[in-house]
């Protein structure tokens, strides 16, 4: 890399550079760095005149074509899912202005069809809308539809009713939710007139053990037979052989996805193993990282991202950075990790991106428009600013009700079951296991989940009393005490199926008998308790008329006001004190706070989420202890670095 991180300091003038580069005795030197040079041969000669719109790889001058000529995109991901629909078009801007001419998106199908055979583009979900205002702000789109997208998502986006399915195998065909999909984006091929130039078949498909080439060319057979022959179809694979070799398929475009810590000749190397020709291509160039509850906050430096990004564009690549702007896993959206044990995603998507979680042009941005304007002309014109924040300041809350069946939050199905089951019906969220202790336990005695099969947490009370709480891979036993015939709850929280790896069949709930002691416990009571429903239809507003509730621990409901103030700006609420749970605004479901762990500390309540103009209405539901002053605090400011707070 020596000679050549010399040449890139001078990237100024590229075109110098690149001509200099094709000097053939400098190539005769050594044999890896003639492949280096190789690269260079790209996009610099406009062999075609213009045509018709088209866009396509040429091989011949190892770059994209599009519209007859040589074409490099500048991309970044940004998911729609992630953010209000209200801000797309803010975001997408901001993306525009920083010299970016492509965004790359990916479909999460659980959103989309979380019920099965119910498709939702709607709101939030409008897809088409997202496509349009990206190509009014001139962004071309690279478009990942999955079906398995992982993406840090529930799942890797594939919808929890698959579970329910005898011996399914996940990531196999999904030919009816693509037939849906893939028709509707047929028109927003660029060739078709819209902004897709591209689509990518599954989703790094080699770091699964499977390796089904069979599946894979299903995959392929029924993308062609929606989108036809002409659309460009590539898969994207970490950066090892074992990973490339069963990721890839002929007639689907291999790409590759790394950070900053490797080296790009190496791995470019490693693409053209597979693709000898064609344009370089990064995939996922990761500008910041994710956060999992209880990890330090990742970051990325600015000075690595920005120098590695020019790196890759002077060697004429295709870069898409992942994320630009990252967003938030609102509601129940999160995925998480199965390495050594079960790692939930943190509710912020922020990802130390370009743009923060909030949409706020950082440094970061500053720092890779300025690399931007050495490889294409960048907009005229001033960057839109960060929207503007306010600290509402303190809202105290109130308890709602004195247990959590009281709050009319269960379903009206009620079956009982000898062993506990599964969560279904009510993917996401949380469901009420009941029983009754089966011998009087007076002294401490141990509740096992032998198996593991807590998914992912239980809050344990006996007559309403909180005994405390067991947690999968790590907390596996508990003491408990009572008499023969009380009421023993548990209440299992899901946080986010897995959405990576061999553990992506993660089903939820009870997933094995629990142990009292000597005794299994049997015929349990199941009970949904949908929340979201009960907070849309203002069930769980608190009783304003001054008969407070005493805090107690355990699962508790709490509501309060935040009064108008004629504005509604971004702001993030604060839970200092109290521990884990999820906080609504309005009808919105903001997501998991979990305070006591971190590393995130507030969560991001977008502006569009309020009224400026009526009370609205905060719903939080604590799931150990709430703090004796019940009050959130709404700040003007995120954070999201600080693990293992206790106040
Ligand atoms: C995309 O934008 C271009 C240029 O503004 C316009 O000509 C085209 O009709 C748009 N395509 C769609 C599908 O809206
Ligand atoms: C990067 O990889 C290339 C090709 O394998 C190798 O020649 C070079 O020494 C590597 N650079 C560094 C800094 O390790
Ligand atoms: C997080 O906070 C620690 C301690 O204040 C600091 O050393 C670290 O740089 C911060 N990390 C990020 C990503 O801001
Ligand atoms: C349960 O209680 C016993 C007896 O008091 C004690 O020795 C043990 O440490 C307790 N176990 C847990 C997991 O708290
Ligand atoms: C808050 O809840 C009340 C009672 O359900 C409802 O009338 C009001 O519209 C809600 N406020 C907002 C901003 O949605």
């Amino acid at each position: 890399m020596g000679s050549f991180t010399l040449q890139y300091t001078l990237y100024g003038n590229v075109g110098a550079i690149r001509k200099a580069i094709l000097n053939d005795s400098i190539c005769l030197e050594v044999q890896t760095l003639c492949i280096v040079f190789e690269f260079f041969i790209l996009c610099s000669v406009s062999l075609y005149g213009a045509d018709s719109r088209s866009f396509s790889i040429d091989y011949k001058n190892n770059c994209f074509q599009k519209d007859g000529k040589p074409f490099q995109y500048i991309s970044g991901s940004i998911h729609y899912s992630r953010i209000p629909r209200e801000y797309w078009k803010d975001r997408l801007l901001k993306m525009y202005m920083t010299g970016l001419n492509a965004i790359q998106v990916y479909v999460p199908w659980n959103f989309h069809e979380t019920v099965q055979g119910v498709f939702n583009f709607a709101g939030d979900r409008d897809l088409e809308y997202f496509l349009n205002l990206a190509n009014q702000t001139g962004l071309l789109v690279i478009l990942r539809p999955g079906p398995y997208i992982c993406a840090e998502w529930e799942m890797g986006g594939l919808p929890a009713w698959l579970l329910q399915k005898p011996n399914i195998i996940l990531r196999s065909p999904a030919s009816e939710w693509l037939a849906v999909l893939l028709t509707k984006m047929r028109p927003w091929l660029y060739q078709n007139g819209g902004n897709i130039i591209s689509v990518q078949v599954e989703n790094e498909y080699g770091s699964y053990f499977a390796c089904d080439y069979n599946y894979m060319r299903h995959l392929h057979t029924v993308f062609r037979l929606f989108l036809g022959e002409d659309v460009i179809l590539f898969t994207t694979d970490g950066n090892t052989d074992k990973e490339m070799i069963c990721g890839t398929l002929e007639g689907l475009y291999a790409t590759i996805d790394f950070g900053t810590d490797t080296n790009i000749t190496a791995a470019f190397i490693r693409q053209r193993r597979f693709e000898p020709k064609g344009p370089l291509v990064n995939s996922e160039f990761y500008t910041g990282w994710l956060d999992h509850w209880g990890d330090k906050h990742a970051s990325v430096e600015t000075v690595k991202v920005s120098k590695m990004l020019g790196e890759m564009l002077f060697m004429g690549a295709s870069v898409n950075m992942y994320m630009f702007e990252g967003g938030t896993n609102f509601g129940y959206w999160n995925g998480a990790d199965h390495d050594s044990r079960f790692r939930s995603v943190v509710t912020s998507y922020d990802y130390n991106a370009p743009l923060s979680e909030a949409g706020d042009p950082t440094d970061k941005l500053l720092a890779i428009r300025d690399v931007i304007k050495n490889f294409r002309d960048i907009p005229v014109g001033p960057m839109p600013p960060a929207t503007p924040k306010f600290a509402y300041g303190f809202v105290t809350l109130q308890k709602v009700c004195k247990t959590l069946l009281i709050c009319k939050i269960s379903w009206p199905y009620n079956p009982s079951y000898s062993v506990p089951i599964f969560f279904h019906r009510l993917y996401y969220g949380f469901m009420l296991y009941r029983t009754t202790l089966p011998r009087d336990v007076p002294e401490p005695t141990p509740l096992i989940s032998p198996l593991n099969g807590i998914h992912d947490c239980a809050y344990v009370s006996v007559n309403g009393v909180y005994q405390g709480l067991m947690e999968r891979d790590t907390a596996l036993v508990m003491n408990v005490t009572g008499q023969q015939g009380d009421q023993l709850d548990i209440l299992v929280e899901n946080m986010g199926r897995v959405n990576f790896g061999s553990y992506i069949n993660d089903k939820k709930g009870l997933l094995g008998n629990l142990i009292l002691g000597n005794d299994v416990l049997t015929d349990w009571s199941i009970y949904p308790l949908d929340i979201d429903t009960a907070v849309a239809n203002g069930w769980l507003q608190a009783d304003q008329s001054g008969s407070a509730m005493e805090a107690g621990d355990g699962p508790m409901i709490y509501s309060g006001t935040l009064k108008s103030t004629g504005l509604a700006w971004d702001t993030f609420v604060k839970l200092n004190g109290w521990n884990k749970g999820q906080v609504w605004v309005n009808e919105v479901n903001l997501g998991r706070y979990w305070t006591q762990r971190g590393p995130q500390q507030t969560l991001y309540v977008p502006g569009p989420f309020l009224s400026a103009t009526q009370p609205n209405n905060i719903t939080v539901l604590e799931l150990e202890r709430a703090p004796s002053h019940r009050r959130i605090l709404f700040m003007d400011r995120p954070q999201l670095n600080n693990t293992g707070q206790k106040t």
